[in-house]
């Protein structure tokens, strides 16, 4: 579960998140082609759940998109609030979501899973599963690994997964995976990429 301690991390380190991180320049290409791919098969509100700095949500909204961000970090909603002034971003957690069940056409959880225990992964996974309706979609952004593992991220403790685990995880909270993306860069995390389908049953 995400801890009060991980929360507390991302309050102190807001400010140097955000400058390193925080913008659209700083996004690699491929995720951004990713990203905008998937949005444009969205129908209906898209919800960047753990939105950060509010960079993507930000963009997601000057596509088109009817999107709104939500951070369960204080620092980060002022932040994106005072910087894009034109989009809702909200204080919440992604195992409470402020919709109705079946209400929303996709949710992007951009590194938002990353510091979950893997024993409590399914609670955010089923409540990202409630908020969405049939066919809605979830784009989930993680780093990759051979193995469930425990890392040291520079805000706080994250984990690494492979895919085809994560997907097991998804696949047993209502979702049926779409596509999966991996991406391995000499001298980086290898990164991933799920685009997972909201199964047509409750
Ligand atoms: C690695 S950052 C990614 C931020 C943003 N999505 C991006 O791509 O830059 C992880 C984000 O998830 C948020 N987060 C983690 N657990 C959360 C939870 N349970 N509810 C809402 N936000 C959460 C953190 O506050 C942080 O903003």
């Amino acid at each position: 579960m995400v801890t009060e301690v991980s929360t507390a991390a991302y309050s102190c380190r807001a400010r140097e998140y955000t400058e390193v991180l925080g913008s659209m320049a700083a996004v690699h290409p491929s995720d951004l082609h990713l990203v905008s791919k998937w949005a444009g098969d969205v129908d209906g509100e898209i919800v960047d759940a753990g939105c950060g700095p509010g960079h993507w949500t930000n963009f997601l909204a000057e596509q088109g998109h009817a999107a709104r961000g939500v951070d369960v970090v204080p620092e980060f909603v002022t932040y994106a609030t005072n910087t894009f002034p034109g989009v809702s971003y909200t204080l919440g957690s992604l195992e409470s979501l402020d919709a109705d069940t079946g209400s929303i056409g996709g949710i992007l959880s951009w590194y938002s899973l990353i510091h979950y225990e893997p024993e409590t992964i399914r609670i955010p996974l089923q409540e990202l599963s409630r908020a969405l309706k049939f066919g809605g979609t979830l784009l989930v952004g993680f780093f990759e690994g051979h193995a469930v593992e425990e890392f040291a991220h520079a805000v706080t403790p994250a984990y690494r997964w492979p895919v085809d685990v994560l997907s097991a995880e998804l696949n047993a909270t209502g979702f049926d995976v779409v596509e999966s993306h991996v991406r391995k860069t000499a001298g980086q995390r290898p990164v991933a990429a799920i685009v997972a389908r909201r199964r047509d049953s409750r």
